[in-house]
């Protein structure tokens, strides 16, 4: 069965990765822990790459490092996985779960953001661009800064992804990214932050680890964790950092193709992206136009191999799963109405003539 997931090891991977071990620095202290932010930093245009242990860490470590209150409530677009509002509380703080601005957008809704923050309601949001999709990132940051909130950004699924000259990742204080093995740059665990904010950097290390405030700072000078990339795993991204930019050209070609076929399809559309943007190619999105077309469709994909990450998760709004069901949420008809619709395909090199042939007749 094809899913998102293409986590492919190169010999050279293997290879890098076998010398971290022989060289017996094992933990998350080696050097090429800075190796490995140094790549990330230059190939996503950011200041500062914090590696982590994971995702889920990476979120809570931004928000913690970015100043945010503990206590304090956190919009959450309510199309995400439970990860996010999970890091929102791990950090401390509380989801408030809020709309997309269309059902055609993965987007957070604008106009309940600006509302909640002027009515005092919310002191940051957390901007996920789910399957690497950019919407308006740009425009969000301005808004957050006018409100005086705080810009997160969960870029889990959009390593690379762009809108006008800048990496998603770069437009709020912190962005934070996954690199499991689901991910397009992926080291099995692990996760890393962007800054551009040197305090927020030294931060996110503190608390990373063991709050120790610079290299040669000492345990506990500040409050900290162990949310350490060990690093094995380190060389493991090190190695991809370096090719992810020829890799993302590749799967262009894929997500381009599915594009063209959703476009002629008369049962579902392609998600329309800004005119200066371009996608991660994490996933590919195509909405039916009714919800009974896409569970048909998305039976159909599996018959013929293809899994949608929609049908593998059950996908449905964040606040109708487990604890988040008793967190505050705003209208949030255009993210229900996203989430039976939407159908998430593989946008991967494995995808091949043939599948996309197959793609094409069953949508
Ligand atoms: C949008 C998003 N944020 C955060 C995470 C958490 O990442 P991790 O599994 O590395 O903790 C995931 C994981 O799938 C995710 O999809």
């Amino acid at each position: 069965m094809i899913d998102i997931k293409h986590s492919v090891v190169s010999e050279e991977m293997a290879k890098a990765v076998f010398e971290t071990l022989s060289s017996g620095r094992l933990a998350g202290t080696g050097t090429i822990i800075e190796e490995y932010e140094r790549g990330l930093a230059e190939e996503f245009g950011s200041r500062f790459a914090v590696a982590c242990s994971s995702g889920t860490t990476a979120v809570s470590l931004a928000i913690l490092a970015s100043g945010i209150p503990s206590g304090s409530t956190v919009a959450v677009p309510s199309i995400v996985p439970t990860m996010t509002p999970l890091a929102v509380i791990g950090a401390g703080c509380i989801p408030h779960f809020v709309d997309i601005g269309s059902p055609e957008t993965v987007g957070v809704s604008f106009d309940q953001i600006k509302a909640l923050a002027l009515a005092g309601k919310i002191q940051a949001v957390v901007a996920v661009a789910m399957w690497g999709y950019p919407s308006s990132e740009a425009e969000l940051a301005e808004l957050c800064e006018d409100l005086g909130i705080v810009l997160i950004e969960d870029a889990s699924h959009a390593h690379m992804a762009t809108l006008g000259s800048r990496k998603l990742g770069t437009y709020g204080r912190v962005g934070a990214f996954s690199t499991h093995e689901r991910k397009l740059l992926f080291t099995g665990e692990g996760g890393f932050c962007l800054t551009d904010d040197e305090t927020v950097a030294v931060r996110l290390r503190a608390l990373r680890e063991f709050g120790r405030l610079g290299k040669n700072g000492t345990f506990a000078e500040s409050s900290g964790y162990n949310f350490k990339l060990a690093s094995p795993l380190a060389a493991l991204g090190h190695v991809q950092v370096r090719s992810l930019e020829k890799r993302i050209a590749d799967r262009q070609v894929v997500w381009g193709s599915l594009y063209e076929l959703a476009r002629q399809s008369k049962q579902v559309s392609p998600i329309e992206l800004p005119s200066n943007s371009r996608p991660s190619t994490y996933g590919f999105l195509a909405l039916a136009a009714e919800r009974e077309t896409a569970a048909r469709l998305q039976n159909d994909l599996e018959a013929i191999g293809v899994l949608s990450d929609t049908k593998k998760y059950n996908h449905r709004p964040v606040y109708e799963i487990g604890i988040f069901k008793d967190h505050a949420k705003e209208d949030c008809k255009h993210s229900r109405d996203f989430c039976e619709r939407a159908i998430a395909l593989p946008a991967h090199e494995g995808v091949s003539a043939i599948i996309l042939d197959k793609i094409g007749s069953v949508i």
